[in-house]
């Protein structure tokens, strides 16, 4: 594919962009309008929050980026594929090809080893074991949990935990890390180191990151804040 197209004028690279998306959640209580007409996107390099209240739409939103859900109308553009237009297993391909999760709730498997759980990804993709634990070895340094490798996940701290996770999340080199409230279920200053370590993949390794948190101080450290009410973009702030 041609990279000039997806230069804009600013000379950024276009990853992503999300045009005229809509969710619409049926219940047994009817339709539910979960996001409206949302349009962005998303450069090579951007670190990003998404704030706004309690069912807001932020999950649901992350979830449409990550190609995890799809959006009931409107395109889902990535290295200028429309995606929608993809089968399942071609839409699974590409996710785990382009995108690394982080979550709350670190969703580590925690029957094995710290290793086994960065290289997860890596095993599903089918790449090779000697490449495989080059990466997840040069991860484990990176985020300096290299003296835990062979333990269980629950024997970590919440902090070194989501370390993995975020390992885990980049073991692929993927092109955008989405992270659903990555600092949630850990303490303040916990939260800030890994954070810390989220800005840093952005800035010294050119990283593409999105993250959703309600923490207004964390969120104006990001480049670019989207603030997200009832479903629709209210505002975008550089910050
Ligand atoms: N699978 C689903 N079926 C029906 N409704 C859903 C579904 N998933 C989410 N919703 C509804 O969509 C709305 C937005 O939910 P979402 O999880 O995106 O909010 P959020 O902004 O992430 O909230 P929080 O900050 O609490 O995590 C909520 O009203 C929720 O009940
Ligand atoms: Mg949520």
């Amino acid at each position: 594919m041609n990279n000039k197209k997806k230069e804009n004028k600013n000379g950024n690279i276009v990853v992503m962009e999300l045009k005229n998306i809509t969710k619409i959640f049926e219940s047994p209580a009817g339709e539910s309008v979960v996001l409206k007409d949302i349009n962005f996107k998303i450069n090579r390099g951007d670190f990003i929050s998404i704030v706004g209240p309690s069912g807001s739409g932020k999950t649901t939103l992350l979830n449409i980026i990550g190609v995890l859900d799809k959006p009931t109308s409107g395109e889902v553009i990535i290295n200028g594929f429309n995606i929608l237009s993809l089968n399942e297993s071609e839409i699974a391909q590409m996710r785990n090809n382009l995108i690394g999760f982080i979550f709350q709730s670190f969703n580590l498997i925690n029957r094995t080893s710290v290793r086994k759980n960065i290289e997860i990804p890596a095993i599903i993709m089918g790449m090779n074991r000697s490449l495989r634990h080059y990466r997840s070895q040069k991860l484990l340094e990176l985020l300096e949990i290299k003296d835990k490798a062979e333990y269980k996940p629950l024997n970590l701290s919440g902090g070194q935990q989501q370390r993995v996770a975020i390992a885990r999340a980049l073991i692929n080199d993927p092109t955008i890390v989405l992270a659903d409230e990555p600092t949630g279920n850990l303490d303040t200053k916990t939260g800030k180191e890994v954070f810390n370590l989220l800005k840093m993949l952005t800035k010294k390794y050119k990283k593409t990151i999105i993250i959703v948190t309600h923490n207004q101080e964390l969120a104006v450290e990001t480049d670019k804040t989207i603030f997200i009410r009832d479903g629709k973009i209210e505002k975008e702030i550089i910050n």
